[in-house]
């Protein structure tokens, strides 16, 4: 094997030959891994970018589709990623990638954004893209911003209306360290775990609840192994289109164009997605038999209060004058 045919079999770059159309052709294989399921939000990006790829480069390029986990937990596949050892393109959460690239935690702060068109403005806009930017340096080339929506709090103790009620309760978080800081703050016991391990540890009563946005409440059907849904909103949840950089250094710059503009294509369905998820989420969780409580704002208000202390942290690691420029961002 030719050193150069080499460095990309290594790096999971797989040229296969396809018979298309009354010809053979080359195309080059995407793997593509992400943690929910194929119908999911993550499912709606990855199909978006995976069409606007295989069409525009008239199948040059083929995606595989690695849902549900199949590839391990979002930290492994990120470092898989990093290393070129893994698969080449990813739609994961922000959640660990605060422990790759520490300034995307800014985005993870809790009551920052006040709606979708609050935080989707910050990162279309400089803070955003900045953020972007910083990725090449940790060896991931991040090509758009995509998201989940609000996080909300489940559990099987009871439902969640004032900040003591938390008071104990082993809530999973995401291992990320702006996330476990506002619910120790609050007096949770949060437990950071990889996503696959969530779901047995609540089956096993391991852990009595977990958050997340509505999205992917509806999409794992986690009323199977959860009551109480409280509409807490207490975080916006960003996720990211990355690929390897091996990859990307395999591709001309043409191609590096079509990847990016299915970045953005997957971004927008993912968008969409969210929208659809933030209408009817909380009407199928009732309909599944959640008992639902939404927070009022004075409710939240109380919330924010009690995680007042972690935000003198917060302001030290990423600067009160950014966390005020994002707050001020119309
Ligand atoms: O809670 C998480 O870990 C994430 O929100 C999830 C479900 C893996 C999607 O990225």
């Amino acid at each position: 094997m030719n050193s150069f045919f080499g460095r990309l079999a290594i790096a999971g770059i797989v040229a296969t030959t396809a018979w298309t159309g009354g010809a053979f052709a080359q195309s080059t294989e995407v793997k593509i891994a992400y943690a929910l399921a194929r119908d999911s939000h993550y499912g709606a990006a990855a199909d978006a970018w995976d069409k606007y790829v295989t069409e525009t480069s008239g199948g040059r390029f083929k995606f595989t589709h690695f849902p549900s986990s199949a590839q391990g937990g979002e930290r492994e596949v990120i470092e898989g990623l990093q290393l070129g050892t893994g698969v080449q393109a990813v739609v994961v959460s922000s959640g660990a990638l605060s422990n790759f690239v520490p300034e995307i935690g800014v985005t993870d702060i809790p009551f920052l954004f006040r709606d979708l068109a609050h935080a989707r403005a910050v990162l279309d806009g400089p803070v955003g893209q900045d953020i972007l930017a910083k990725f090449q340096d940790r060896q991931l080339i991040a090509l758009a911003w995509g998201e989940q929506g609000f996080r909300h709090i489940t559990n099987n103790r009871q439902p969640i209306e004032k900040p003591e009620d938390l008071a104990g309760l082993k809530i999973r978080t995401m291992e990320n360290p702006v996330h476990i800081a506002a619910f120790e703050t609050a007096g949770a016991a949060p437990t950071p775990m990889s996503w696959p391990e969530v779901i047995p540890a609540l089956q096993q009563g391991a852990i009595d609840g977990q958050e997340n946005p509505l999205s992917v409440i509806v999409s794992a059907k986690l009323w199977e192994v959860q009551k109480y849904l409280t509409v807490s909103g207490h975080v916006y949840s960003p996720a990211m289109l990355i690929v390897s950089p091996t990859f990307w250094d395999s591709l001309s710059d043409e191609d590096k164009k079509l990847f990016a503009d299915g970045a953005t294509k997957g971004k927008e369905a993912m968008r969409a997605f969210v929208d659809q998820s933030e209408k009817n989420g909380i009407e199928t969780a009732k309909k599944n038999g959640m008992q639902v409580n939404e927070l009022s704002d004075a409710q939240k208000a109380e919330f924010q209060k009690a995680i007042q202390a972690a935000y003198d942290g917060y302001y030290e690691t990423y600067g009160k004058d950014l966390v005020d420029s994002i707050v001020a961002t119309k």
